[in-house]
């Protein structure tokens, strides 16, 4: 056994020059997905797939930063595995892991967060809207530190892009941020990231309030289709969606004309056709023709995902599989650039 601790270990640029690009991204575990998540995250990370290395994670972590049913997570967690990979992502291209399986991430987060400023978690957007809606001493302290765990998340793995909804983008920045602070006190380390927002599909509105985000969390029963709802259901929501009491089927930013924007912006993400193109196709036709045109192309794009969903369930067992090979590759990346870290702030190396 020798002591390594005088032995340098490889630098950052020296990791990255060896490899492709890399995208990580994730999504916190539940059996109900709504089509925003697919739109946002999930189609988009199956169209980057094959152009880059990609790390896709079920954020089990972050999902306890509020109460879970245990159970439950542990459910949904396996559920959300199947469904990532029934939204086309290939494990010859990604590699799908739990979070809670690398157990990097949870020392990442915690040294990250001692050189994390209060003041930059207090601008965080999301925290005072999770935190708004919860009763003060019911709010975790892991809630407010949630965005140093997604920057690790980002980090271990050298990420160069990192493809999520518009309601994302500032923990992106607040990571840039993080990697930019350690890496001017601590010499090169990470790679700073990149987000990468979809031209559709960014920000899905709920059917019933088109402006609020869709929510997978919303109880209301037709404010958000789920990717695992009957098709019928699935239509029958769009059928009732809130629009407004003029007849224009245009794309606006007006606020009052919120639902027609939303339906239009869900057919677009679906059917990836123009704006203008679909402008004109709806002209002359009023609200019921949208609706129900919009229903049928979301039916169609949920309708496969749906198949593969139900054949994958019946083979858990290549779901497990897939989890630990996935998280054994996420373990060799992760563990490089903790190494890295690990000596960068001074830790003594263990002896192995
Ligand atoms: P979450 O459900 O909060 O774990 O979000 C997982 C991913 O889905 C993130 O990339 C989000 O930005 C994205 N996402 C969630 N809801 C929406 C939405 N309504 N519209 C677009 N993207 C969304
Ligand atoms: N915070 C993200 C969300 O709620 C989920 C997430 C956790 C994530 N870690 C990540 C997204 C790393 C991208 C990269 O949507």
């Amino acid at each position: 056994m020798t002591n390594q601790n005088s032995a340098s270990p490889a630098s950052a640029p020296d990791v990255v020059k060896q490899r492709p690009p890399r995208i990580l991204s994730g999504i916190q575990p539940s059996g109900q997905l709504t089509i925003g998540n697919y739109l946002g995250a999930l189609k988009q990370w199956a169209a980057l797939q094959s152009q880059y290395d990609s790390f896709y994670c079920i954020v089990d972590m972050h999902a306890i930063t509020v109460p879970q049913d245990p159970a439950e997570l542990r459910e949904a967690s396996v559920r959300n595995a199947a469904l990532y990979l029934a939204c086309g992502l290939e494990t010859k291209h990604c590699t799908i892991f739990i979070q809670s399986h690398v157990s990097a991430h949870s020392e990442l987060g915690w040294i990250l967060n001692c050189m994390t400023p209060m003041g930059w978690l207090n601008r965080m957007t999301q925290f005072k809207d999770k935190s708004a809606k919860m009763q003060a001493d019911s709010i975790g302290s892991g809630l407010f530190t949630y965005p140093t765990l997604m920057a690790a998340d980002i980090l271990l793995y050298q990420t160069d892009l990192v493809p999520v909804g518009d309601d994302q983008k500032q923990h992106v920045e607040l990571t840039r941020d993080l990697a930019q602070r350690f890496n001017s006190m601590y010499g090169e380390t990470f790679t700073i990231p990149n987000v990468m927002i979809p031209v559709a599909g960014a920000r899905v509105m709920g059917l019933d309030t088109p402006t609020a985000k869709m929510s997978k969390s919303e109880k209301a029963d037709g404010h958000a289709v789920f990717l695992l709802d009957p098709l019928d259901k699935v239509r029958k929501k769009i059928m009732r969606a809130t629009t407004d009491s003029d007849r224009v089927i245009k794309f606006s930013t007006d606020p009052e004309r919120a639902g027609v924007n939303n339906l239009l912006t869900i057919y677009q993400a679906f059917t990836e056709r123009s704006r203008e193109d679909i402008e004109a196709q709806f002209d002359s036709k009023g609200y019921g023709d949208l609706k129900k045109t919009v229903a049928e192309a979301v039916a169609e794009g949920l309708k496969p995902i749906q198949e593969r969903y139900n054949q994958l369930m019946g083979e858990k067992g290549y779901i497990y599989e897939v989890l630990k090979k996935s998280a054994d590759r996420a373990n060799e990346v992760a563990s490089t650039t903790l190494d890295l870290v690990r000596d960068r702030i001074g830790f003594v190396k263990p002896l192995r």
